[in-house]
């Protein structure tokens, strides 16, 4: 008994104390302090990782779950029908609200808007930065799957960019292979036609190479990224060990792509057993794969 009175009363007489550090910090936030608040803390301590986000509108809320994993790359399935471009994964998931503008486009152009405040301090700042606080120059990459016909939705996709070029938002590269850096790097894939890109001067929007046929039409100025099907490419199923074979596959695939400049990336790899995904995983990056394509963000995000 009297060694709880003394305990009572020894609580009581500490919470008049000096408050502790613990104590300051939530007066600081419920007083809702504008010394805890500054204008690019949109993504604040989320650190980028080089993980792509494949079908990243299957996710709770596209782009920004990916965002919020610090995820670089994210992918866009687009379908052209009356001359909009909806996001899905086939015709039967449309809906006349999930169009590429509305999910990818208005959402970067108001997060990369966010991170470039224009202030009394900003006066002289002539990079843009990206939607990563902490790494401001790294960019975002979009890929682009075009479902429907490559040739017809090249040029509504590249319409579809205005909001981000008209700002600066785009890299690009000019026909004389200087290329300026910017927030997002868009990439097409799935039906992109090689020679509808190939024809755009200056070039904002570029094309997904195919890993296992690279040839000199590709360099950093046409294709920053190069992908494969890992099952066809490679094959190992992260279960027992690698062999040689599917070793020197891995090695040789992505010393073509570094030799050019380009970054690899092998999709269509195992999900299941997680130990396998993770085995896959692991030999990938060991060996020197960019990008890890990922339905799992939080777990791909745990590799790095
Ligand atoms: C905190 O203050 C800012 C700026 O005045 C305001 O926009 C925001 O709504 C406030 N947040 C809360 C939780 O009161
Ligand atoms: C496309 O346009 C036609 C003619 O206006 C309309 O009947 C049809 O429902 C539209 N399709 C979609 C998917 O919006
Ligand atoms: C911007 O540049 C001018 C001219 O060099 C300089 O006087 C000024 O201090 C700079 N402003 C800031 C916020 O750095
Ligand atoms: C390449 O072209 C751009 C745009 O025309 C120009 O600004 C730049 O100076 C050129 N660079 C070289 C190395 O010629
Ligand atoms: C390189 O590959 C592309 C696409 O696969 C092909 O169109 C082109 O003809 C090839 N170029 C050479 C020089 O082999
Ligand atoms: C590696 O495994 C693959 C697929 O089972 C097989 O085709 C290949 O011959 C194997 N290579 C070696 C060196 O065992």
């Amino acid at each position: 008994m009297l060694a709880f009175l003394i305990l009572v009363a020894s609580w009581i007489g500490s919470s008049s104390q000096t408050p502790g550090i613990m104590d300051e910090i939530a007066m600081l936030e419920s007083a809702n302090s504008s010394l805890l608040r500054y204008p690019t803390a949109f993504t604040q301590n989320i650190v980028p990782k080089q993980i792509h986000s494949h079908n990243d509108y299957w996710r709770d809320v596209p782009l920004l779950t990916a965002l919020s994993f610090g995820v670089a790359s994210v992918e866009a399935d687009v379908w052209l029908v009356n001359e909009t471009l909806y996001i899905g994964h086939e015709m039967a998931a449309l809906t006349p609200d999930r169009t590429f503008d509305s999910l990818y486009i208005q959402p970067l152009v108001s997060i990369i808007d966010g991170q470039n405040p224009k202030s009394q301090f900003t006066p002289n700042q002539t990079s843009i930065n990206g939607v990563f606080d902490t790494a401001s120059s790294t960019p975002l990459q979009l890929l682009v799957d075009m479902k429907t016909d490559g040739p017809s939705t090249l040029p509504f996709v590249l319409y579809a960019l205005q909001p981000l070029r008209e700002r600066g938002y785009l890299t690009t590269c000019e026909s004389n292979g200087t290329c300026t850096q910017a927030p997002v790097v868009v990439v097409g894939t799935g039906n992109t036609p090689l020679a509808g890109v190939q024809a755009l001067s200056p070039r904002d929007f570029f094309f997904d190479a195919p890993l296992t046929t690279l040839n000199s039409t590709f360099d950093i100025t046409l294709s920053p990224i190069a992908s494969t099907d890992y099952e066809v490419a490679v094959g190992w199923s992260g279960i027992g060990s690698i062999n040689d074979t599917q070793l020197a596959a891995i090695k040789k695939f992505v010393g073509d792509a570094h030799s050019l400049n380009i970054r690899a990336r092998f999709w269509d790899t195992p999900g299941w057993p997680i130990s396998a995904r993770n085995n896959v995983w692991k030999t990938l990056i060991d060996n020197g794969a960019d990008w890890l394509n990922a339905d799992d963000l939080e777990a791909a995000a745990t590799m790095f």
